[in-house]
């Protein structure tokens, strides 16, 4: 029998690696943690590797686990995303009492958490669904958590997640973002902008070694002096210890040797497809995702190499390019493709709070995003900075800090576009975010061609520039025009 001197405070299902180190976090933050797996091999696994290094309550069945936890008792899920969620849910609710609290940390989408949390809520459980970022070492030594669900389970909740995420400046990488499904919902934002920012830096890597003919490590170099200015961010830096690395069997560098085929495991797609729905461009996130499909698509790729015409295409001396020029061209480039795809992630995650009902104030995900999660970057301090001068600002471009840094890029970022085109490289959300910016300032969109294609073939009718009230040309009578 359990006396409450020896209950754990915090219990860890499913003990792969991320569940094994977040249960290891929690225990090394002097938490007693109370540990179970459905095969009970990683749970001994895990006691016998690591079990004194604090505090843990092993069980071998989830009442014995549910058993040793503290009240209200808190339980995270650490399994894989779906069906195994529902049923490890399922088997702690019964297990549990009113007020218990159940976390799903995995990768759940947004509208399952939704579901989840009604039905738990009607059997009087509190469920959380928490985005949980930065990989297998952010898990162990400090991630970003963004957690939804109910208030009142923050507030019992809240003092153990913040002793287990990353700090910067003295705070925690971890706050309530809003009820039921907001917390996976910005978890799956933050993925998609991943996703780009990823894709910026194959598109600048690509063009520095195909375009101006640079060697891995060179790049290398200038992705590790990048990483000291305002790209300074995570994924740059590790780029940079990807370039360097040289592949032991043939001696080449690692990158020449590993498949050019991007996997995904569908949190960037789920972005995109939710912003199809809230009607929210993000075209940064969407040409990330097709890029990663098109490298996927192997059979295709090797019937179109070689295979098709290429027009007149210039090489980098033929354009007379100063390398050096290009270099810093190139990561101007990349970072105002960045600015775009962010500005249209915070778009979306706006979007989604207003549909949903949400209340997630924007602020607040720059702020725990800056430590702990995979898009960590110093830049993101520039974003809570952004909306501390004005919280309802209506895009992240039009901010007054990003406008002068786009002032200074835009003559860079042009030229990039062009000089890949003429080198025939593709980039594809450098210059889709380039037709975004263009569009999103433009006086005029062709959209007005577009409402008169559909008032001719559908009678859909137009608004006018110059007067209020539904319009409709007779295109198959005399092409007068009647109010409709
Ligand atoms: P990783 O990618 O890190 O291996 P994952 O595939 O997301 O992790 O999740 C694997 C975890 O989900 C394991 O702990 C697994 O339990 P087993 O070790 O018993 O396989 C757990 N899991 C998967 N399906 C499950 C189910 N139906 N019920 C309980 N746990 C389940």
């Amino acid at each position: 029998m359990n006396t409450p001197e020896n209950l754990a405070q915090i219990g860890v299902v499913g003990l792969a690696v991320m569940g094994s180190n977040l249960a290891r976090n929690f225990a090394s933050r002097g938490h007693t943690v109370a540990v179970y797996n459905r095969s009970p091999e990683k749970t001994r696994t895990l006691i016998a590797e690591h079990g004194t290094d604090g505090n843990f309550i092993a069980s071998e069945t989830i009442e014995d686990f549910v058993a040793s936890l503290e009240r209200p008792r808190k339980a995270i899920i650490m399994v894989q995303a779906g069906p195994a969620t529902d049923a490890v849910i399922s088997q702690l609710a019964d297990a549990m009492e009113d007020g218990d609290i159940i976390i799903d940390g995995g990768n759940a989408l947004f509208n399952d958490t939704i579901r989840r949390e009604k039905e738990m809520a009607e059997r009087n459980r509190h469920f959380v669904g928490a985005g949980i970022s930065g990989g297998e070492e952010g898990a162990l030594n400090g991630p970003s958590i963004m957690p939804g669900g109910p208030k009142e389970s923050w507030e019992t909740l809240g003092p153990l997640l913040e002793s287990i995420a990353a700090v910067v400046d003295g705070t925690p990488c971890v706050t309530h973002i809003g009820p039921d499904g907001a917390g996976h919902f910005v978890k799956m934002v933050h993925n998609g902008i991943e996703y780009a920012d990823m894709q910026v830096i194959g598109e600048a890597y690509q063009l520095l070694r195909f375009g101006a003919g640079m060697e891995p490590a060179e790049i290398a170099d200038v992705f590790a002096e990048w990483n000291r200015g305002d790209l300074d961010s995570y994924l740059i830096e590790i780029t940079a210890e990807v370039l360097r690395q040289v592949d032991a069997e043939t001696g080449k560098p690692l990158v020449d040797v590993i498949l050019d085929a991007a996997g995904q495991k569908g949190t960037g797609r789920w972005t995109v497809k939710e912003a199809l729905d809230l009607g929210v461009p993000v075209t940064g996130i969407g040409e990330a995702v097709f890029a990663r499909a098109l490298s996927s698509s192997l059979d295709q790729r090797k019937a179109a190499q070689g295979n098709l015409p290429t027009g007149a295409l210039k090489t980098f001396q033929e354009l007379n390019l100063d390398k050096e020029r290009f270099v810093e061209d190139v990561r101007r480039a990349l970072y105002a493709s960045k600015l775009v795809a962010y500005s249209q992630g915070f778009d979306e995650i706006k979007a989604g709070s207003d549909e949903y009902g949400w209340g997630v104030d924007p602020r607040d995900l720059a702020t725990i995003w800056r430590g702990g999660c995979i898009i960590r970057a110093k830049f993101l301090n520039r974003i809570v900075e952004a909306y501390d001068n004005d919280p309802a600002l209506p895009a992240l471009l039009l901010d007054p800090y990003f406008k002068g840094e786009l002032g200074d890029l835009i003559d860079s970022w042009r030229e990039v576009v062009i000089v890949a085109t003429q080198l025939g490289l593709p980039v594809p959300v450098f210059s889709s975010s380039l037709s975004y910016y263009d569009s999103l300032r433009a006086e005029r969109l062709p959209a007005a061609i577009i409402q008169g294609q559909r008032d001719f073939f559908g009678a859909h009718t137009y608004r006018r520039i110059d007067k209020e009230g539904t319009f409709h040309t007779q295109w198959s009578g005399d092409r007068s025009e009647i109010e409709s």
